[in-house]
């Protein structure tokens, strides 16, 4: 990155400069669990922003950053060569200090000694609550998008790294059926979703698992074992199970060791796909969506919008207030549940 002050001129001028322009200068950090897909954000904001005519600063380890006064002139070449990567060059931390008032106050001097009025956290659940305590309490204008690869924010069809991290679950699942038909194991595979079972309903359907459980719903062993027992009796010779890490039972290993003491049937493994699901090159997917969430948080603080989360709902751009956002809001459809049962028969 660049050590002098941020660009804001001899960059392309925005093709419509009527908009208002209720903010001047701009900051953007990244914040909790990265996703795949943050960097592509990261350079669509940093593009965008200095296409409509405002300087860009990013801000190192999220709101520890902020803190501590780590802040990076962004220029465009800053973003260059990173829309492929996952990760984030801006670095990501969970911050205590910012949970507290004087940590909060810091953080907005460091704004304001640089003219900064408004501040973009890219983040999922805890990074929101924490923007939107500093939006109440101090003059900036905050707009969030969701990166998490969880998937659980309300406002918002998909987050940015979901789609990566699925198809990155749904991969190694594949891998891990064909050693687990070789050997006639039943394999029990834990993903990521401390909260949310998204990544294991959608990719426990993409790679045809025999049950899929997760937070949402009530997981009921006994049904397991009787569903496994068929399965064996109808000549099954392997089988694929996804635990969601939340789930009420416990994680993978846990609910192998108390279906063990119930059923036989197979030789029983267990497989933690971890920290695996976070990283490496996003989807396309989440590189398109990540690219139209940068662009819309831009345009939506031009357009006087804060506190509030960009989203896309049905392939249209949605804003939806921070506190609406975050995950208590939020219902799975169950749909996809059902259809797992079916395709399980
Ligand atoms: O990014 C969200 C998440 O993936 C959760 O599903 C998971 O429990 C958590 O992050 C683990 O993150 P870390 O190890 O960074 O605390």
């Amino acid at each position: 990155m660049p050590s002098d002050q941020p660009q804001s001129s001899d960059q392309p001028q925005p093709s419509d400069q009527s908009h208002n322009q209720p903010f001047g200068d701009l900051a953007i950090l990244t914040s909790g669990g990265d996703s795949p897909g943050m960097n592509a954000c990261i350079r669509a904001l940093v593009r965008s922003g200095i296409y409509y005519g405002h300087r860009v600063w990013g801000v190192i380890r999220g709101y520890d950053g902020l803190i501590q006064d780590e802040f990076r002139p962004m220029d465009l070449r800053s973003v260059g060569n990173i829309i492929h990567r996952g990760g984030t060059i801006l670095k990501s931390a969970r911050s205590e200090e910012f949970r507290t008032a004087e940590g909060r106050r810091k953080a907005y001097e460091n704004l304001i000694k640089r003219n900064i009025t408004a501040l973009v956290v890219v983040g999922g659940d805890g990074s929101f609550r924490g923007a939107n305590v500093f939006a109440e309490e101090y003059p900036v204008s905050v707009m969030g998008l969701p990166g998490t690869i969880d998937n659980d924010l309300y406002g918002t069809d998909y987050t940015i790294g979901f789609d990566t991290a699925t198809n990155t679950v749904v991969e190694c699942i594949d891998k891990i059926r064909d050693t687990a038909d070789a050997h006639n194991r039943l394999f029990f595979i834990e993903v990521m979703g401390r909260d949310a079972g998204y990544i294991a309903l959608n990719g426990g359907i993409a790679a045809g698992c025999e049950e899929i459980l997760i937070p949402e719903t009530k997981t009921d062993l006994n049904a397991l074992i009787e569903v496994l027992k068929k399965g064996r009796a109808n000549h099954k010779s392997s089988g694929l199970i996804i635990v969601a890490e939340g789930d009420e039972e416990g994680g993978a290993y846990e609910i192998a060791r108390k279906v063990a003491k119930q059923f036989n049937g197979y030789e029983m493994k267990v497989t933690i796909l971890g920290h695996i699901q976070r990283g490496g090159s996003p989807s396309y997917f989440d590189r398109v969506l990540a690219s139209r969430l940068g662009i819309a948080a831009i345009e939506g603080l031009r357009q006087g919008q804060s506190k509030v989360m960009a989203g896309i709902i049905n392939n249209k751009i949605v804003y939806t207030p921070i506190y609406e956002a975050v995950k208590n809001s939020t219902q799975m459809d169950l749909d996809l549940y059902r259809i797992s049962k079916i395709l399980a028969i």
